[in-house]
């Protein structure tokens, strides 16, 4: 069992990061090692609004979805689970304060360059296709302080294999399932 400084029970690990970062893939392979369920938010708001990320963004406009990452937060199940989160989420504090109530949150720290590979030819992701590789730059820059201070642990990813990240990563939670911190 995990406590936070509040003694509050934490039960849910979460994944924040830029886009392209790995999370959902670093998150279903912690799910797998960890054996405890894992869940994908943006997966889970397409699966309520029964659209793409881009068909919600096009259709009701980022604020729109941004109301709905906070509520993802606010209401999503109670337990000890794994979740990755949109590239967004923590720039919202009360989004962050609410991930660090309730669980143990990693920021997967990449490089702009490892990210803008994987992710400047997403048609998924309307932040890309709506910003210059210039403007996505400044973007990261701005959002990784905001990373920094929303986790409690940073877990740089250049040159790491995906295995080797989530045996980090589940060195971390064991290592803090025992401490209160
Ligand atoms: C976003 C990141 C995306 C998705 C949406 C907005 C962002 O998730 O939530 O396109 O603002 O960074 P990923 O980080 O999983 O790509």
């Amino acid at each position: 069992m995990i406590c936070s400084e509040r003694g509050k029970i934490m039960k849910k690990i979460y994944l924040i990061g830029f886009m392209g970062s790995g999370k959902s893939a670093i998150g279903r392979r912690l799910s797998f090692l960890l054996k405890i369920p894992y869940y994908d938010m943006d997966q889970e708001i397409m699966k309520k609004m029964g659209m793409s990320i881009p068909e919600i963004f096009e259709r009701y406009g980022e604020p729109f979805f941004r109301q709905q990452e906070h509520e993802f937060l606010k209401t999503f199940r109670d337990e000890w689970c794994i979740v990755s989160t949109g590239g967004g989420v923590a720039v919202n504090p009360s989004n962050s304060k609410l991930m660090r109530q309730t669980g143990l949150v990693l920021f997967l720290d990449a490089t702009f360059a490892d990210i803008w590979k994987r992710i400047h030819r997403d048609l998924n992701r309307p932040i890309v296709q709506s910003s210059t590789r210039e403007e996505l730059e400044s973007l990261y820059t701005t959002r990784k302080r905001i990373y920094k201070s929303a986790a409690h642990i940073l877990i740089r990813t250049e040159g790491r294999t995906l295995r080797q990240i989530t045996e980090y990563a589940a060195f971390q939670v064991n290592r803090l399932k025992s401490n209160d911190y």
